[in-house]
């Protein structure tokens, strides 16, 4: 697909093993620090990266976003749920709608192949144009809460019900 004001077309693909130096420097680059490298390679290390896209324009991985399982329970019912994080798009290549390609492709994938929500820990004036919403999120019982913490319900009502609860995985604390 092209992107929107882009000099060359940008493409959406799947992540292969040979793109992950340059997805670690990208994240490098983008977060000024190596910590979201690290949880993007603890997630694949604990076969928890589910969805894994990158952005290509002109032979460079420009972008990168990973959806990783994550254990969602409303009750005693195990919700298959996804948490976004890390994404990023290079400095020189942002806020040209190549985050939100990667997020609307990653997203179709994950409705796809049949998850039933999505979370998101990240900038409260960003998200919710993809339809996150930080209401959705209030009533679980989770490390994070507040207008950063969001979810977008795949399937309707997937996160309602008594006694939500979300467990992040080791690779997302950062001091493991
Ligand atoms: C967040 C990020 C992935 C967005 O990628 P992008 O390609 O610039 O996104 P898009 O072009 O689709 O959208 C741009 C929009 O993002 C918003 N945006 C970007 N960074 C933002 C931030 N830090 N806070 C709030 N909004 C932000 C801009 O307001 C812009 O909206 P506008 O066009 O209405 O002004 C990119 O800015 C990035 O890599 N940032 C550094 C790493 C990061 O913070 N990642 C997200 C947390 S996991």
């Amino acid at each position: 697909m092209a992107g929107p004001g882009c000099g060359h077309d940008v493409v959406i693909r799947e992540r292969k093993p040979a793109d992950d130096e340059a997805i670690r420097r990208l994240n490098d680059t983008a977060f000024g620090g190596p910590i979201e490298a690290k949880i993007v390679e603890d997630l694949r290390k604990a076969r928890l990266a589910t969805i894994e896209l990158v952005a290509v324009e002109a032979d460079e991985i420009v972008g990168h976003i990973l959806f990783s399982a994550l254990k969602v329970t409303i009750g005693a019912e195990m919700i298959p749920s996804l948490a976004l994080a890390p994404m990023a798009v290079l400095p020189g290549r942002q806020r040209r709608g190549i985050g939100s390609e990667l997020i609307h492709h990653g997203l179709a994938l994950a409705r796809q192949r049949e998850w039933w929500a999505v979370i998101v820990l990240g900038h409260p004036d960003y998200y919710p144009r993809f339809g996150f919403s930080a209401a959705v999120t209030k009533p679980l019982a989770a490390p994070y809460s507040g207008d950063a913490f969001m979810a977008l319900e795949l399937v309707p009502g997937a996160l309602s019900g008594a006694d939500g609860r979300v467990v992040y995985p080791r690779a997302f604390d950062i001091d493991a």
